[in-house]
This record gives C-alpha cells, sequence and structure tokens, in this order.
C-alpha cells in the first residue's frame, strides 16, 4: 500500500469533499456547534486555491482516502484546518502526512508557522496535535456561548 499526499487538482475537490464530510460525519453530536467542515463543497475547497492557500489530498493505492486544507494568513501563518481521514483507515498514518504537507506548504512559501483551531471537548484531537508539537496559544468561544469552545495551537516551521 502506498500513501501519497499532492495539492487537489480540480477533478479530486468531489472525492476530496467527500472524504472531508465522512470524518467530521463522526462528530456529530460530540461538538456544538456542528463543524462548518459539512457546509464545504468542492466549489469553496477550490475557492482556497484563490486566496493562495491549496488542499492536500492523501491517496492509498490511488484512492483519494484523506485531505486538508492550509490557508495564508496576513500575520505570517498558515491555517490548517478540515484535517480529514477516512474513518475506516485512521490511525494507520495518514494524519500525520497530511500535517507535515501543510507543513511544507508553509516553509516553500516563505510562512513561519502553522496555527489551527480544535475543540476543547476533542481532547483526543488535541493530544494528537500536541504530539505532532503544536502548542496551545489561546482559546475562543463560538458565537454564542459564553465559555470557551476551541484552543487555538501553532508549531513553528
Ligand atoms: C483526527 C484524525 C484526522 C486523525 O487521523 P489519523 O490518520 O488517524 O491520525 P494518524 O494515524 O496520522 O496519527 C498522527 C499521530 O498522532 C498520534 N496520535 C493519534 N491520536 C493520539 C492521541 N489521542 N494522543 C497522542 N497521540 C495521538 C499518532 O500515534 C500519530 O503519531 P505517530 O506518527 O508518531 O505514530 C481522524 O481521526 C479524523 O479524520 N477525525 C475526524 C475529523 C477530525 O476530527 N478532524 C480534526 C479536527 S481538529
Amino acid at each position: 500500500m502506498t500513501l501519497r499526499v499532492a495539492p487537489a487538482a480540480p477533478e479530486d475537490l468531489c472525492d476530496a469533499v467527500a472524504v472531508i464530510h465522512r470524518a467530521f460525519a463522526t462528530l456529530a453530536g460530540r461538538i456544538d456547534p456542528p463543524s462548518a467542515a459539512l457546509t464545504e463543497t468542492a466549489k469553496s475547497l477550490a475557492a482556497r486555491f484563490d486566496g493562495g492557500g491549496t488542499v492536500f489530498v492523501a491517496r492509498l493505492d490511488g484512492k483519494i482516502v484523506g485531505a486538508v486544507c492550509a490557508d495564508p494568513k496576513p500575520d505570517g501563518s498558515i491555517y490548517l484546518d478540515r484535517l480529514a481521514v477516512d474513518p475506516a483507515l485512521v490511525g494507520q498514518g495518514i494524519a500525520r502526512a497530511l500535517v507535515t504537507a501543510v507543513e511544507d506548504f508553509a516553509r516553500e512559501t516563505g510562512h513561519d508557522r502553522v496555527t489551527l483551531g480544535v475543540r476543547l471537548v476533542l481532547t483526543d484531537n488535541i493530544a494528537l496535535f500536541r504530539h505532532l508539537g503544536y502548542a496551545e496559544t489561546g482559546r475562543k468561544a463560538h458565537p454564542g456561548f459564553s465559555e470557551p469552545t476551541s484552543m487555538d495551537l501553532e508549531k513553528s516551521v
């Protein structure tokens, strides 16, 4: 089995959005408000490229099994979101490969760090990102919530 990560071509975006929806559907009932990843479309993914960002897809033996988005921000960072792995294939290093691709993209495009947000209730995801070298920089509340609901993390690259 060969895992390859590369920027998505336009014809990959339907499969990319499908894997994002499958992955984030597993969080239903665990996070409130629901993830906006579920409203992502091939068109909204395509728009990431217009702002200088990219969408990476992971292929296992040619089939798209994971995706992640990377967007440049004015503060010199790359923002990582929509990290998604096919639920049948978790625990095999696909997310690590996708995160590495975003970190390489950040370096290659002259950005000094990768930032992201994780819901506080997703303690397993927080532990995963800490394991990959990310550190907390703050906490935020989603609109309508009085207490923080998400953690900001970043890693220098
Ligand atoms: C979260 C998700 C992306 C993880 O994907 P995955 O392919 O199973 O992750 P990987 O196997 O690549 O794991 C990455 C690394 O984190 C480690 N890790 C995973 N869970 C961990 C945990 N709870 N604590 C510490 N380390 C953990 C793994 O051991 C691996 O490290 P290694 O390469 O040194 O062995 C996947 O489960 C998913 O798509 N979930 C639904 C959507 C989602 O939650 N997206 C992220 C939103 S913040």
